[in-house]
């Protein structure tokens, strides 16, 4: 009887410990090593592919420097959205917001998902006017035909995103076409 009870008493610790650590490895840990964050607008990358017939260095310019300049700002949506265009509600969303930055004079606080380190010297133009490279031969996983911007996710033990391109795809891209590997060309 008593052998039987702590038979019975063993395999219930067993089962207790197995679930609280089964609970750990799937919720609890991802959570804590991922944080996710929410776009301030829902923007759909389609949309504005097909819809409004955009390209996309119609938003993602060139400066007269040569410089990208990255996620286009305000005034280049209110060239379309002063008014509503359409009747959903991400757009209405989009325009309150905007209504509110511009008296601030701010612009949106976009996400940027795959922002290198300080130390990363990164040029489109290198990539787009020399060497002639289309954006998704880099950018797969966003931009382009995406229905709607994913939430940013930022892990805390690289304090990378995912889509932050590692050291070892730029270099062998560069191998592969002949580019410069010397640590300089990257690191400055
Ligand atoms: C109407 C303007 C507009 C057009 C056209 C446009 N984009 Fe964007 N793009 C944005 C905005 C706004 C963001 C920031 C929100 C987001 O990340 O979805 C963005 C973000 C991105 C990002 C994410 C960069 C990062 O790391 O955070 C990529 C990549 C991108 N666009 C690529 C493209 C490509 C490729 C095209 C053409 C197929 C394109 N975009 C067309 C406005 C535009
Ligand atoms: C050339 C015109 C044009 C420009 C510039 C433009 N848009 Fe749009 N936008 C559109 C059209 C067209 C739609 C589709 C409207 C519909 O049918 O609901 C749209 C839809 C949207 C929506 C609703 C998307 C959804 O998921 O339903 C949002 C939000 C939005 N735009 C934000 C932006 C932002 C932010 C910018 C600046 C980076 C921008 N737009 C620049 C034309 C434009
Ligand atoms: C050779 C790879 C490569 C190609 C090709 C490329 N990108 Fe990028 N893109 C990157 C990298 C790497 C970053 C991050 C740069 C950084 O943080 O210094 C980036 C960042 C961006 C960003 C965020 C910029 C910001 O505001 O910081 C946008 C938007 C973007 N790319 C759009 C585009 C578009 C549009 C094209 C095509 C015209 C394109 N990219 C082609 C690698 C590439
Ligand atoms: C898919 C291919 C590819 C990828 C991925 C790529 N590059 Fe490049 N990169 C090239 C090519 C090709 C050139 C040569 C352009 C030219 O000068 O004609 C180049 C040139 C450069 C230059 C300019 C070199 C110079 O001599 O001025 C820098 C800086 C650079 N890349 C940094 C990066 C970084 C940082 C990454 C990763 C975040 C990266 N590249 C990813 C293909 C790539
Ligand atoms: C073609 C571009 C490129 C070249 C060439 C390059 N790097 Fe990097 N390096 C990167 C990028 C992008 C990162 C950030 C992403 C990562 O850590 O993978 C990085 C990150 C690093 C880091 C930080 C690693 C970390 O985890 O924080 C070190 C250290 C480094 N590089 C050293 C070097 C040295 C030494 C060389 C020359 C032998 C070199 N790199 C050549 C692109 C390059």
């Amino acid at each position: 009887m008593e052998k039987e009870k702590n038979t019975i008493r063993k395999w219930l610790f067993f089962w207790i410990g197995m679930i609280a650590s089964l609970l750990l490895g799937w919720v609890v840990f991802p959570r804590l090593i991922h944080s996710n964050k929410e776009q301030p607008v829902r923007f759909s990358h389609a949309k504005h592919g097909e819809e409004a017939s955009l390209t996309c260095q119609d938003c993602h310019t060139f400066r007269k420097d040569g410089n990208f300049a990255g996620i286009p700002n305000l005034t280049k949506c209110m060239e379309c959205h002063e008014a509503a265009i359409g009747t959903s509600k991400a757009e209405a969303d989009f325009i309150k917001l905007a209504e509110k930055l511009k008296k601030e004079k701010k612009n949106v606080p976009w996400l940027i998902y795959s922002k290198q380190p300080d130390n990363v010297f990164f040029s489109h133009a290198a990539h787009i006017k020399l060497a002639k490279m289309e954006c998704v031969a880099c950018h797969q996983s966003v931009g382009g035909k995406t229905e709607k911007n994913p939430p940013y996710r930022y892990k805390w033990i690289s304090g990378y995103a995912p889509e932050v391109m590692s050291m070892e795809t730029c270099e062998e891209c560069h191998q592969k076409k002949g580019a410069s590997n010397a640590c300089f060309t990257c690191h400055k």
